[in-house]
């Protein structure tokens, strides 16, 4: 939530500041703004709105080699002129721009900044206020920004300008992500290294509670403590055409095209030199110690953890328990002798599942994270990493993630299986094949999809979704797509449990989608459909050949029931893609929602 950058060098630093913005505004998307530094001194640009509408606010008169930047999320204060980032201390002598949140600012505000009127409803003007004042007693400002992080609370990455000081960005970061990238004669600052890649693809990570100084010819990585840090740069592994649109109108529809060459790409990068599916032995060994498994996460992610319970169960007959991150660590269930806790995200910064994971270590529980991004966050803090192998996404709905994360669980199950000594019974890695290309058959009829989207969902204001076992799981999740990007009221229900109470929302003409891929409960989901139909639902059932009918309004090539959750959600995606797309709706940045999600 929130993307900061940083730029300092030779270039038109405003042109980079935009352009690397423009790459974060995933992250967040009410309001931003960039400080420019030159001989004049510092000025800023904020605008309520996207990226586009800072552009046409900022003066291209104004010329500068130095500055930060930020797209917001907002967590404090409503999204405005004002509240909009970068902001300043009394004098303008500093300037930052903050991710993250302050949790204890109030305090701060009450113990040290008593008669200093703030200007915005912001946690982050505390920071740059504090900065000040310890500066205005004799600090320099290096003293005066570590003595500042050394009393904030929370999540920061911070990025600061000094007006005395026209040689320096200084940074720093706690929970919150950044890097800075390395280049001749210019060194820059990121939240993610896609922001810079148009610059750099050297980039050096950052840890929590450091503070680094960073000039155009060189950046020194300090402890909050003073202590110097060597630390060697690595490469971005992101190609430029992984983050272009190209010429998709959306990136949500280039993601959801993607998945058939994301499911084949993990076949791929699991296989061992044998070409068997494989996974690193310390994971399944850990898999092997492990009483219980626990899955830890949210959203779309959280709806993958579901499907991944079944795998792990059903293959290698491990019990697991699925949680959504922000109960889990506020009320942590009783836990078995050994457990091991698994985390999914897309991203690894996702905070609510962040804070799981520092009590489950706390405790010294070991931790597995199943990331999209190699190094983020979750992957660094847990023990062991599984990669996803998807590709950056940049769409705020998550699609090709959620079918990588599926596949990964399922490698993951049929592989402890194996070193269980179990038989699953079938060919994991051609029955994947065999679903990658019936997805493939899903993006390739993209027409009907979208005749479906108009023909239920063009004016209704809710939408119901139903499905028993796998199906119900993948149903959340087509519910949650639905309501994300077009604001249809979309609820998600196990198809048994309607007539307990769900039954008496439906009406003349709601639509119900049903999914029938899993046979032993094919006649009761249809059962289900009938009650629905006989109270005026206007149904929409999604089945799998094998055990179709004719009143069937699609029906997907067979796979492997195990697998069908990663086809069946293909259509899902692109309803909701087109139903989102008839109403007007911003696709990739629908309202109120940012993709990373970094404050709990
Ligand atoms: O990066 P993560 O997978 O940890 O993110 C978790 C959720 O915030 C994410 O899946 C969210 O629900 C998406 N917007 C769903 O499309």
């Amino acid at each position: 939530m929130c993307g900061i950058v940083g730029y300092i060098g030779e270039q038109d630093a405003k042109e980079i500041l935009l352009k690397g913005l423009e790459r974060l505004e995933y992250r967040g998307y009410d309001s931003a703004g960039i400080a420019v530094r030159n001989s004049a001194g510092i000025t800023v640009f904020k605008e309520k709105g996207r990226i586009a509408d800072l552009r046409a606010e900022v003066n291209g008169d104004v010329e500068a080699v130095t500055g930060i930047g930020h797209t917001r999320w907002a967590t404090h204060g409503v999204p405005n002129h004002v509240n909009a980032h970068p902001h300043q201390s009394v004098t303008e002598r500093f300037t930052i721009v903050h991710n993250g949140v302050i949790e204890n600012y109030h305090h701060l505000q009450r113990d040290y900044l008593q008669g200093v009127s703030m200007k915005s409803d912001t946690d982050t003007e505390i920071v740059v206020q504090l900065i000040e004042k310890f500066s205005s007693e004799g600090l320099t400002t290096k003293e005066a920004f570590t003595k500042t992080l050394e009393l904030l609370k929370g999540s920061y990455a911070i990025a600061l300008m000094d007006a005395e000081e026209a040689q320096t960005i200084y940074v720093a970061k706690n929970k919150s992500p950044l890097l800075v990238g390395l280049g001749e004669n210019f060194n820059v600052v990121a939240s993610d290294a896609m922001a810079m890649l148009q610059v750099t693809d050297q980039f050096v990570e950052l840890m929590d509670k450091e503070i680094v100084i960073v000039r155009k010819e060189n950046v020194d990585i300090y402890t909050l403590g003073g202590d110097r840090i060597d630390r060697d740069p690595f490469t971005a592994q992101i190609d430029m055409s992984d983050i272009e649109k190209g010429t998709y109108p959306h990136y949500m529809l280039k993601e959801i095209d993607e998945q058939p060459a994301v499911v084949r790409k993990i076949i791929q990068a699991y296989q061992n030199e044998q070409d068997e599916l494989a996974i690193e032995p310390e994971v399944l060994e850990a898999l092997q110690q492990a009483d219980r498994l626990y899955i830890v996460a949210a959203g779309t992610s959280y709806h993958a953890g579901l499907i991944g319970k079944e795998y792990l169960e059903k293959l290698a007959k491990i019990p697991v328990e699925v949680h959504i991150a922000s109960e889990f660590g506020y009320n942590m269930p009783l836990l078995s002798e050994r457990p091991l806790f698994i985390f999914i995200s897309q991203s690894g910064e996702t905070a609510d599942s962040r804070q799981v994971l520092v009590k489950v270590k706390d405790l010294g529980h070991p931790a597995l994270t199943i990331t999209n991004v190699a190094g983020s966050t979750l992957s660094r803090e847990a023990d062991y990493t599984l990669l996803l192998h998807a590709g950056p996404e940049i769409a705020v709905a998550s699609t090709k993630a959620y079918t990588a994360q599926l596949a990964v669980l399922s490698i993951l199950s049929a592989v402890a299986a194996k070193a269980k000594g179990l038989d699953i019974g079938f060919d994991l890695e051609q029955e994947l094949s065999i679903a990658a290309n019936a997805i493939q058959a899903q993006v390739d009829d993209k027409e009907n999809m979208e005749n479906i989207a108009r023909e239920y969902l063009e004016t209704t204001r809710n939408c119901f979704f139903i499905g028993r076992n796998l199906d119900y799981y993948v149903g959340l999740e087509g519910a949650l797509k639905l309501k994300e990007i077009s604001y249809i009221q979309a609820e998600g229900f196990a198809g048994g449990e309607l007539k307990h109470g769900t039954i008496a929302l439906i009406e003349e003409g709601t639509p119900v989608i049903a999914l029938a891929t899993q046979e032993a409960v094919n006649l009761n989901i249809r059962g289900n459909v009938k009650e629905v139909v006989a109270r005026g639902a206007n149904p929409c059932i999604i089945s799998m050949a094998g055990h179709a009918e004719d009143e069937d309004r699609l029906v997907l090539p067979a796979v492997h029931e195990l697998l069908a959750p990663i086809v069946s959600v293909v259509p899902l995606q692109l309803i909701s893609y087109y139903a989102a797309l008839h109403r007007g709706c911003d696709v990739d940045k629908p309202r109120n929602l940012a993709k990373s999600v970094t404050v709990e």
